[in-house]
């Protein structure tokens, strides 16, 4: 479980994250989303201390990540900045990082296989492709078999075949009952995804609620459009609208 009161990162006067107040569960998905900026990958670093609230506070477990005697048996992350040393060979890197925590060898064995990276594992880290970057650090973050795994933008760059396979790896891990928080700018891989959603945008949280809930609230195929200029915007459905036999009303 991941608990966030009044979490706060400022960088000068810039409030990346402002006052955030959410809990992440375990055995479900719970997508945070929003749009460029938001404030997600701050709040994800603070979540794994690489970053320190400005005000607040974030616990994983019940506990400030500092406070885990061994973290990467307690939360797994995959960050935006990847940070593997581009001349080691994956195994080697999940190597270094399994001594760390007295995790054994068998371990970095099965997170390759479940990575599916057995075909890489000795080749440089440096040369690796973006997909296979990814698998390596999602890799890194399944090593201490962690109860709460936390992705940032997992599925940026992938292939079909990677995303298919991030989202069923996350469903998984849900259903093992795992806490599993994974953010994105994308709608439509989070309703593919997630059960629960936490939608962000300029540092703060816009809703908390389930998938089903939000299409239901936004009233199924209704959508609501803004413009700056509603009389050009009546003007340009209504020759749309003219063009089309069956088209909307565009008054109503
Ligand atoms: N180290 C930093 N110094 C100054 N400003 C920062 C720093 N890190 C983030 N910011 C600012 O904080 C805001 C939130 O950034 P953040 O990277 O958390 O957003 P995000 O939701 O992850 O966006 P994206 O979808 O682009 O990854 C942005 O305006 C960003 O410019
Ligand atoms: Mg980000």
């Amino acid at each position: 479980m991941i608990e966030a009161r009044q979490l706060t990162k400022r960088y000068g006067d810039k409030t990346a994250v402002d006052g955030v107040d959410f809990t992440v569960r375990p055995g479900a998905v719970t997508g945070f989303l929003g749009p460029n900026g938001a404030g997600k990958s701050t709040t994800m670093r603070m979540i794994i201390g690489l970053d320190a609230p400005t005000a607040g506070s974030v616990t994983v477990s019940g506990r400030r990540y500092a406070q885990h005697s061994a973290p990467l048996q307690e939360v797994g992350a995959l960050l935006e900045a990847r940070s593997i040393h581009p001349g080691r060979s994956a195994f080697d890197h999940l190597m270094a990082l399994a001594y760390t925590h007295g995790i054994s060898r068998g371990r970095v064995d099965e997170v390759i296989e479940l990575t599916g990276l057995q075909s890489v594992a000795r080749k440089r880290a440096g040369a690796f492709s973006l997909g296979m970057g990814q698998r390596l650090g999602i890799a890194a973050a399944l090593l201490g078999d962690p109860q709460t795994v936390m992705l940032d933008e997992p599925v940026n760059g992938l292939d079909p075949e990677g995303v298919l396979w991030i989202r069923q790896l996350l469903t998984d891990l849900a259903a093992a009952g795992r806490t599993v928080f994974v953010s994105s700018h994308l709608m439509s891989e989070m309703a593919l995804v997630a059960d629960h959603l936490i939608i962000v945008g300029r540092g703060r949280v816009l809703a908390d609620t389930t998938v089903q809930e939000l299409v239901r609230s936004a009233g199924g195929d209704t959508v609501v459009v803004a413009s700056a200029d509603p009389a050009e915007l009546r003007r340009a459905l209504a020759v749309r609208a003219s063009r089309s036999p069956a088209g909307p009303d565009p008054s109503s």
